[in-house]
């Protein structure tokens, strides 16, 4: 017998006004894996915020181990024994992994008044040893790159001994080998009795691990079936209403003159010596694994960090770019990996967020147009598919994956000509992805130049092409686009393509 140890009835949720869930049914079976599915602002995450009491609902019941629940905050659901991995990261840069694992849950020394820091970091550096994450227990998380704060939110998720975990988008910024391990503690934990509720865009994943997946559309419930009677056509049907024809929207496009060329670039131990170049029309990609040095190659080149030495040549003349204005300066962009701490100013508008970058450069004498910033805000929040209130909405309001459009719209509205994109699709439905490979053709096709870094192969095999290999700082390999092998590259990026 299936036993339900959760059931959310007929949720409701508006927003100012706007409903954006409309009488939601979703329930939780002990020990499984249940997968919740649907595009961007869907209303995912917004759902699993308010079982975790961070939202109240405008009505509907919870019901949780047979009691009518309504926790006021998380800190409520956590005693109840639910915990989450959110979405979107806040790390506190100040504390160490240890603090941040164990906060609020420190172990005690014997007075009980203390923090038994010793036992509290050796326990850290056994959970790290199992995600084999190479890291002090007492490094600062500021220290941390995305994918580590990510697998840590998970370690921490993971050693409250929680009933239900809710994992929010866990592994958009982590790699194969973590997911695996990831999954392994979710295979463990589902034989202790632990049931998860899972959130994620990757397809193939969701079929690795969900016992039933519920999809979810514009708020609505479409449907809740068992995985194994499921298929991704089955649930992109059911997610986006229709089907979707051809992922990849990969134009053949005439390459034309050489637009960057970039030589030796060192930085520290995590680049080192890297030279490619980049021609007009191209999409090149760059794979690696996490750590691999792939964000630190695009910071470099945009200026973000500073090289130790390398050039940079621009349309074939040398470029000294020191700062990221300079990078903006020859029409270079970057769109980030970590939206949050350079991508975007969640408190400001939609407007805002779009035309800043646009601003800076065009406006002269800091003269604002603001009939120009206006248009060019709608014109890519409508290209992109951007859902919101409208354009005077905050970015906080939005969903996660609407925000990273924005983001990408605020780059592409300053007119650069080659556009660096790091992980430019993560966290997004795949019929978003699909608009946004869709652009990347167009401007390809404008004569633009794009480098994607991206740790999904099918899509850099998709888009790309030219696809250079980076593994611990260097550059072991270069495919062009008739050449690709997903072995061949995962080997370069895996051990530099010996063995
Ligand atoms: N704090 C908020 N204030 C106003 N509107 C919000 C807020 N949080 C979410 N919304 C709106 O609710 C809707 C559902 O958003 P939600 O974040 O739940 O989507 P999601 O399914 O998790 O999407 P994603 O896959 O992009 O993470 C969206 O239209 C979003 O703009
Ligand atoms: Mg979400």
């Amino acid at each position: 017998m299936d036993k339900t140890i959760l059931q959310m009835s007929r949720i409701h949720k508006l927003f100012s006004g706007n409903e954006v869930l409309h009488g939601v049914d979703f329930d939780l079976r002990l020990g499984e894996t249940h997968t919740l599915m649907g595009e961007n602002g869907s209303g995912k995450s917004t759902l699993m915020k308010i079982l975790m009491g961070m939202y109240r609902a405008d009505s509907g019941s919870i019901t949780l181990f047979g009691n009518k629940v309504s926790f006021s905050n998380s800190a409520e659901a956590i005693e109840h024994k639910i915990a989450m991995i959110h979405q979107e990261l806040y790390p506190v840069p100040d504390m160490e992994i240890s603090e941040n694992i164990f906060m609020g849950r420190e172990p005690r020394d014997k007075t009980g008044f203390l923090v038994n820091t010793p036992l509290m970091r050796e326990k850290t550096r056994s959970l790290l040893n199992e995600f084999k994450l190479n890291l002090s227990p007492k490094t600062k998380m500021r220290a941390l790159s995305v994918a580590q704060c990510q697998i840590i939110e998970i370690i921490k998720a993971i050693s409250v001994n929680a009933k239900i975990i809710i994992m929010d988008e866990p592994t958009s910024a982590i790699t194969n080998n973590e997911v695996s391990s990831l999954f392994e503690h979710i295979r463990r934990l589902k034989l202790n009795g632990v049931s998860v509720v899972y959130i994620s865009h990757k397809m193939d994943e969701i079929f690795r691990i969900s016992d039933r997946i519920t999809v979810l559309r514009d708020g609505y419930m479409i449907g809740t079936d068992d995985a194994k009677n499921l298929n991704n056509s089955k649930i992109i049907t059911m997610m986006v209403g229709r089907e979707l024809s051809e992922v990849f929207p990969k134009r053949d496009i005439a390459l034309g003159k050489e637009i960057l060329s970039v030589k030796n670039i060192c930085f520290r131990q995590k680049v080192k010596c890297v030279s490619f170049s980049l021609r007009r029309g191209e999409i090149l990609g760059i794979a690696g694994l996490v750590g691999a040095g792939r964000s630190e190659l695009a910071e470099t080149i945009f200026g973000a960090r500073k090289k130790d030495s390398g050039e940079i040549y621009v349309n074939g003349k040398f470029c000294r770019i020191k700062h990221p204005k300079d990078a903006v300066k020859n029409k270079i962009a970057m769109i980030t990996e970590d939206r949050k701490i350079t991508g975007l100013n969640l408190e400001a508008s939609l407007l805002y967020n779009i035309s800043v970058v646009a601003l800076r450069m065009f406006s002269k004498y800091g003269l604002v147009n603001k009939k120009n910033e206006l248009s060019c805000a709608v014109d890519f929040s409508s290209k992109l598919k951007i859902k919101s209130r409208g354009i005077t909405a905050r970015a906080v309001s939005l969903s996660g994956g609407n925000q990273q459009k924005v983001v990408l719209a605020k780059w592409l509205a300053a007119n650069p000509d080659i556009i660096i994109m790091d992980e430019p699709t993560r966290g997004i439905d795949i019929g978003a992805k699909r608009d946004i490979y869709a652009l990347m053709s167009e401007l390809a096709g404008m004569q633009k130049a794009i480098i994607m870094i991206s740790s999904e192969l099918p899509e850099l095999m998709g888009m790309s092409d030219r696809i250079i290999v980076l593994c611990e700082g260097r550059l072991t390999a270069e495919f062009e686009r008739k050449d690709f092998n997903q072995e061949a590259i995962m080997s370069a990026a895996a051990n530099g393509g010996n063995k």
